[in-house]
């Protein structure tokens, strides 16, 4: 990281801001480059190259993030501007360009490494993309001017937001489901996709006049809904584990796992909106509306309510619909499809290396906002886990008034160089968190300085660790107290064993008096550790003595939940308890024993966790202060 060479050069900058400001308002056609701007000249070429070269670096950086780590940083409009100013650098300075050996950033690739690949029987193309009225009326303008007519019949399809997917049908039986990878080749995930409920085995011929083709290769998305997205997350936060940022994350995250069971635990769902090869050929589809109607017909899910159109005015109409629509709709759409329904007229049309020329995107701009960032706070959850937050000056956005925003980790501090005192910009896309997506540095105070992650946690002062692999920075000391404070918080929270009377302030005063050490300490409190307590008396002393031994009844899932184990929710509790009636016995649980209950993974770590003495000491001090099992 911190590859992004700093440019000195305001002169530059103004250039670069002006010729990416002009391409966005004068889109250049398809398969041309655009014209040089009369301010070209004025860049020194040297800094034209090294921001080339910086682009390419971002935007290869930001490609591995969203393909091969499915956990990008920035949205889609600020990962779309890198690539416009690097298209926009490439054409202006072609000279430059060429003196430099990469070529033009290629289309991304999701192949994770860790799954065996196979290659597409037709290539997966991507789509073209556009961002404005104007462009979209080029686009039509070209289309008909290439097929040498005054109209042509356009499906307009909501743009779902997920991860493409190539699933093949043989004889009308699943066989394969191919992620798009670099186009030609994918990773293979057919295991993880049949978990999905949606998804038939077989598709059903039924009365249908058409036999089954041989084989075809049926093209769509993987996606997670609003719903189990914000499900998903809630149970993350639960676990003090780092939230996704948007449901294609998930979704791209859910269908690489390598445990077919906790795919099928995560509600992944899928939708068909094209196909590829298909044999014998005649059985192809011959539009897209028969392409709809037939995969419906099939049984599969599909696109349930495309919208037609046979102008331009009509076209815009449609796209403007969707926008609309979107808020309202389950599942994240981050644009529209428009694709020319008849195949004889998309034949004619052809493709480029990386788009037909039937097919083009339109995307939605999100909800923007620009405020300054007034400070930076360091969350410590329940496990360590240290969560930067921006707090900015009161702004709207969407419909709400945004003053926070979680900052992913430490990296997107770094990569965005932010620092506070900066004036930043927020996009808010569909019903997700706000984030900061970039900095105007031309509203930098002069005497500002980069930020500094801390490298001592805020809490306890431990040196903080980074594990291999992971972007998360925790605090790594257990008896860390705001650790210890929020593992009591969720301990006698309504989740947990539910005590009556312990919040967060009595909570705070019980460890700054080191009258609590570990949650096991509740339940060694007096009443004369109480009652000196600020705003206790001999009444709440006794009041919150007794809820704490009422706690000591509640149901063994419940008490299991509160200990907040590593990777156990509340299902997870609940099967434990079906295993092991007491938590001394849990305690000294084996991986084998756990393997069948909570699978391969959640075992590992919970082992892991159960091995740690001051761990296994907890859950045996809280069996001997049970009532009963
Ligand atoms: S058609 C050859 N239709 O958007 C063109 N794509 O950059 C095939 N997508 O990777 C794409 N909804 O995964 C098409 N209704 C829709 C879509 C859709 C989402 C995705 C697709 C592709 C990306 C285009």
């Amino acid at each position: 990281l911190g590859r992004r060479p700093a440019l000195a050069h305001t002169a530059v900058l103004a250039f670069l801001l002006l010729s990416a400001a002009a391409l966005r308002a004068v889109p250049p056609p398809p398969d041309t480059a655009p014209a040089p701007t009369a301010a070209a000249p004025a860049a020194p070429a040297t800094e034209v190259r090294a921001r080339i070269v910086a682009l390419r670096a971002e935007i290869a950086h930001h490609d591995e993030l969203y393909f091969r780590q499915a956990a990008p940083e920035i949205s889609d409009a600020a990962y779309d501007a890198l690539k416009r100013e690097l298209a926009a650098l490439v054409g202006c300075f072609p000279a430059e360009a060429a003196t430099l050996t990469a070529g033009p950033a290629p289309l991304g690739d999701d192949r994770a490494g860790d799954f065996p690949t196979y290659r597409h029987r037709e290539p997966m193309l991507g789509l073209d993309k556009t961002y404005a009225k104007a462009e979209l009326r080029t686009w039509h303008r070209q289309l008909l001017a290439r097929l040498g007519r005054h109209d042509a019949t356009l499906v307009v399809e909501p743009k779902y937001d997920g991860l493409a997917i190539s699933v093949t049908y043989e004889q009308g039986q699943l066989v394969r489901a191919v992620t798009r990878g670099d186009g030609a080749e994918g990773d293979d995930i057919t295991a993880n996709v049949r978990t999905i409920r949606t998804l038939p085995a077989t598709l059903q011929s039924g009365s249908s006049r058409e036999p089954l083709p041989a084989r075809i290769e049926l093209r769509g998305e993987l996606y997670i809904s609003w719903a189990e997205f914000a499900r998903l997350n809630r149970a993350l936060e639960a676990d003090d584990e780092p939230v996704f940022a948007h449901p294609r994350n998930l979704a791209a995250g859910t269908a690489k796992l390598h445990d077919p069971a906790e795919v099928a635990a995560r509600k992944l769902e899928i939708v068909f909106y094209g196909w590829g090869a298909c044999e014998p050929a005649a059985a192809a589809p011959t539009s897209q509306r028969n392409f709809l109607a037939q995969a419906k017909a099939w049984g599969l899910p599909t696109i349930e309510s495309p919208k037609l159109a046979h102008s331009a005015g009509e076209l815009w109409s449609a796209v403007q619909k969707f926008d609309r629509e979107r808020a309202e709709l389950p599942f994240p759409v981050d644009g529209a499809v428009v694709k020319v329904d008849s195949v004889p007229l998309r034949r004619l049309l052809g493709e480029t290396d990386q788009a037909p020329r039937w097919a083009v995107a339109y995307k939605f701009a999100p909800d923007r906002a620009t405020t300054l960032l007034l400070g930076i706070t360091i969350q410590v959850g329940r496990t360590g886990l240290l969560t930067p937050v921006a707090e900015l000056a009161p702004v709207a956005l969407a419909g709400s008034k945004i003053t926070r925003a979680t900052i992913h980790n430490r990296d997107t501090i770094e990569r965005l160089d932010l620092r506070i005192g900066d004036t930043v910009v927020l996009e808010k896309a569909g019903s997700i968190i706000p984030q900061i997506t970039s900095v105007d540095r031309s509203l930098r105070p002069a005497d500002s300085t980069p930020y500094l992650f801390p490298d001592k946690c805020p809490a306890c002062d431990t040196a903080v660790v980074q594990l291999p692999g992971e972007s998360a920075i925790r605090c790594p000391n257990t008896a860390c107290p705001t650790q210890l404070q929020r593992r009591l918080e969720h301990f006698a929270g309504k989740t947990g064993v539910d005590i009556d009377g312990l919040g967060p302030v009595t909570v705070t005063m019980l460890i700054d008096r080191a009258l609590i050490r570990d949650v096991a300490d509740l339940y060694h409190l007096r009443r004369s550790d109480l009652i000196t307590l600020p705003g206790y008396g001999e009444k709440s002393a006794d009041a919150l003595l007794s809820a704490i031994d009422r706690s000591r009844h509640v149901t063994l899932w419940r008490l299991i939940n509160g200990l907040g184990l590593p990777r156990v929710g509340m299902a997870t509790a609940k099967k434990l308890t079906q295993h092991f009636d007491r938590l001394d016995r849990l305690a000294d649980a084996t991986y084998g024993e756990l393997i069948p209950i909570v699978g391969n993974a959640t075992a590992r770590v919970l082992i892991a966790y159960l091995a740690e003495p001051p761990h296994r000491a907890t859950l045996i001090a809280l069996a001997a202060a049970r009532a009963g099992p």
